[in-house]
């Protein structure tokens, strides 16, 4: 048995997509397990770039079965389009299998997180706007639509009205449109129509994943979001609406947590996020700029420009404890490969104290400045590198110091967007 757990260490956008696919070549089962198209990860094999928002990355190997979990939250027309874009690519999804647990994102989802986000003004969280918090807000308010009501029907129909009744109270206090009888018609053919053409993929997932791993099989769980991004653990409320630790990955699929075996944690060799909130050691000059352009710090899912600083061993090693962290990977070492020096946080200032742990409250946290230790670059190309001996030595010792401060082993070094450019220093499975 072999189940290995991967989580973004940072903010999100870590690599985690590009790590999974390279993992999955050993795995039987890839896994998502929370989020929803939120998540843009993107994955070069051979040249050409794929960017999956809710089909598993393992769905590029023909023969890994991918699941995606009760966890998640689906938008249907995001995951049919997917579907579609691989077929034309030659990528068949006849192994994956989506959960009939998993919740519906509905049209009235992003109306709301429109609007939610219009109402916070300045302290907007800077969402993808793809209606994610508010399909967990049904979720939790236990009045949200699963896959199986829209498979049986009579209850989706059911539950649609009562959303409706609710959504259409606040849409018209809002001065926002109602979803009318004419609209709610139009809502009940574009489904009625998704429930055609997802009917293939849907199923039954808990028995099926725990007796495979009760099979011996290779189950790897590829994570979404970051772990600064949880909705318990991370930077709130300027986080995402699920829980993207490790323990998210075993309930977004119905697994114990005895079940896992190792949990890979992927952090950037320097750090970014999209949308607003707390970043200590965020770069707005040149530096960050030109690490911008260098790493293509764009989001995949809204193309956002991401916010880019140096890397925060404070937030990776608060990150390794939240998640259980066994090992960890670095990626996008070769975007360092030009800058003549690179900085590393090693911890705060906090009111003149130095201090070792992430404040919880956004206050204080706003309060810490970074202290930076300063390494000499390598000023050398790592792309062809495929072991660790062969990167240059100033290379080596920063992986070896982000090793010290994280308290990590780092068992991955990435040192390029393609499958083939990865460095394994410790196997996974
Ligand atoms: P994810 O959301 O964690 O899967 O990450 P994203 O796909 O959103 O963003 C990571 C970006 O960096 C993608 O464009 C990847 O192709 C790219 N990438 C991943 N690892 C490396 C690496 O080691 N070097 C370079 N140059 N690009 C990388
Ligand atoms: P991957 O899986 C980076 C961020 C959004 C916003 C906050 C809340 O590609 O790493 P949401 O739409 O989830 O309600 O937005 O979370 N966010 C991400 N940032 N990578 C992601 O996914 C993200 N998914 C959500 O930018 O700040
Ligand atoms: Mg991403």
């Amino acid at each position: 048995m072999t189940s290995v757990i991967v989580v973004g260490a940072q903010w999100g956008d870590e690599g985690k997509g590009k790590i999974t696919d390279y993992l999955a070549r050993e795995a039987d089962i890839v896994l998502r397990c929370q989020g929803g198209s939120n998540a843009g990860h993107t994955v070069v094999v051979g040249g050409v770039t794929h960017a999956l928002h809710l089909i598993p990355c393992g769905i590029l190997n023909p023969d890994t079965i991918c699941v995606v979990g009760n966890g998640v939250v689906l938008d249907l027309k995001v995951a049919l389009d997917e579907i579609k874009t691989l077929g034309e690519q030659g990528i068949l999804c006849k192994n994956l299998v989506i959960s009939e647990k998993a919740h519906l994102i509905m049209p009235y989802h992003y109306t709301m997180d429109e609007y939610q986000e219009s109402l916070k003004g300045d302290n907007k969280i800077g969402t993808t706007k793809r209606g994610i918090g508010p399909a967990y807000m049904d979720k939790a308010a236990r009045q949200g639509i699963r896959l199986l009501d829209l498979m049986e029907w009579q209850p989706f129909l059911e539950k649609l009205d009562y959303n409706l009744k609710e959504k259409n109270a606040v849409f018209a206090n809002a001065g926002l449109p109602i979803i009318d009888e004419a609209a709610k018609h139009q809502i009940i053919e574009e489904y009625a129509a998704y429930r055609e053409q997802i009917a293939p993929y849907v199923g039954e997932t808990v028995y099926r994943v725990n007796e495979a791993l009760a099979d011996g099989k290779r189950l790897l769980f590829e994570g979404a979001q970051g772990s600064l991004l949880d909705i318990d653990h991370g930077t709130y409320p300027f986080v995402t609406s699920s829980n993207t630790v490790a323990a998210g990955s075993c309930i977004g699929v119905g697994i114990g947590p005895t079940k896992i075996d190792r949990v890979l944690g992927i952090a950037k060799s320097y750090c970014t996020r999209v949308g607003a909130g707390p970043f200590p050691t965020e770069l707005e000059d040149e530096t960050g700029e030109q690490i911008r352009q260098l790493g293509h710090e764009f989001g995949v899912t809204t193309g956002r420009p991401r916010r880019v600083g140096w890397f925060d061993s404070q937030v990776v090693r608060y990150s390794a404890l939240v998640n259980g962290m066994t090992d960890l990977c670095i990626t996008k070492l070769d975007i360092l490969d030009t800058l003549p020096e690179i900085k590393v946080c090693t911890a705060y200032s906090y009111q003149g104290k130095v201090i070792d742990r992430m404040p919880s409250t956004l206050a204080h946290l706003a309060e810490c400045t970074p202290i930076y230790e300063t390494l000499p670059g390598w000023q050398a190309d790592t792309t062809a590198c495929r072991s660790f001996r062969e990167l240059p030595t100033n290379a080596q010792k920063y992986i070896l110091r982000l090793e010290e401060l994280t308290g990590m082993p780092i068992s991955i070094v990435a040192v390029g967007a393609d499958r083939e450019s990865t460095i394994v220093r410790k196997e996974m499975f």
